[in-house]
């Protein structure tokens, strides 16, 4: 059982988290590279989840730090927060073998997830694409449909919207996510105005 306690006990909480994830060997035979358990607050308001590491993220252990990286940490920082008071991670934890995560990858991954939300406790969750809402909203969500909107599900608040990469392939997939990270911006100081 993991209780929602002080930030020093959170961040012990999330290291042992970040250890079973490294020395978690169902993870390990669908991926390759360095695991990437995730960064940031284990304090955070907001926590933004992902799909799984690329090439970049699993030669440093780091998330989000090749290209798609680079746009989000840049948004996140036009809507006025530090990417340190944020957590940044995957439903995933290693590059996957092949491409895309499987079903049965995305599904055992998010155990160790769920509990690091557990441990952090935030406001709200970004779902960044498909294989996130699969991994936490437990069904196929139609992006282009339902990105800009919150879901409140298991006493969560979801955030849908793109992945990074698909804004970077696609112009009006960065407007897109420009403008729904706005909105977040918007909800956020709504629910914990500074
Ligand atoms: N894309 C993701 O979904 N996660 C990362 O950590 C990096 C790129």
């Amino acid at each position: 059982m993991i209780y929602n306690t002080g930030r020093m006990d959170k961040e012990k909480e999330l290291k042992k988290v970040a250890d079973e994830i490294r020395e978690c060997r169902l993870c390990k035979k669908w991926g390759t590279g360095e695991p990437v358990p995730g960064e940031g607050s284990a304090d955070a308001d907001v926590v933004f989840i992902g799909e799984a590491p690329g090439k970049e993220e699993a030669k440093t252990g780091r998330p989000f730090v090749g290209r798609s990286g680079r746009l989000l940490r840049s948004m996140i920082s036009e809507i006025g927060l530090e990417t340190e008071e944020v957590f940044i991670t995957s439903p995933v934890k290693y590059l996957p073998l092949r491409g895309t995560p499987s079903r049965e990858n995305i599904l055992h991954a998010r155990e160790h997830l769920l509990k690091q939300l557990s441990v952090i406790g935030p406001q709200i969750v970004v779902l960044l694409g498909n294989v996130a809402c699969l991994a936490l909203l437990d069904r196929k969500v139609e992006i282009t449909k339902e990105h800009g909107t919150s879901v409140r599900k298991g006493g969560r608040t979801y955030f849908i919207t793109c992945h990074p990469a698909y804004a970077l392939r696609f112009p009006k997939g960065k407007e897109g996510l420009r403008e729904d990270l706005g909105k977040l911006a918007q909800q956020i100081m709504k629910t914990s105005p500074r």
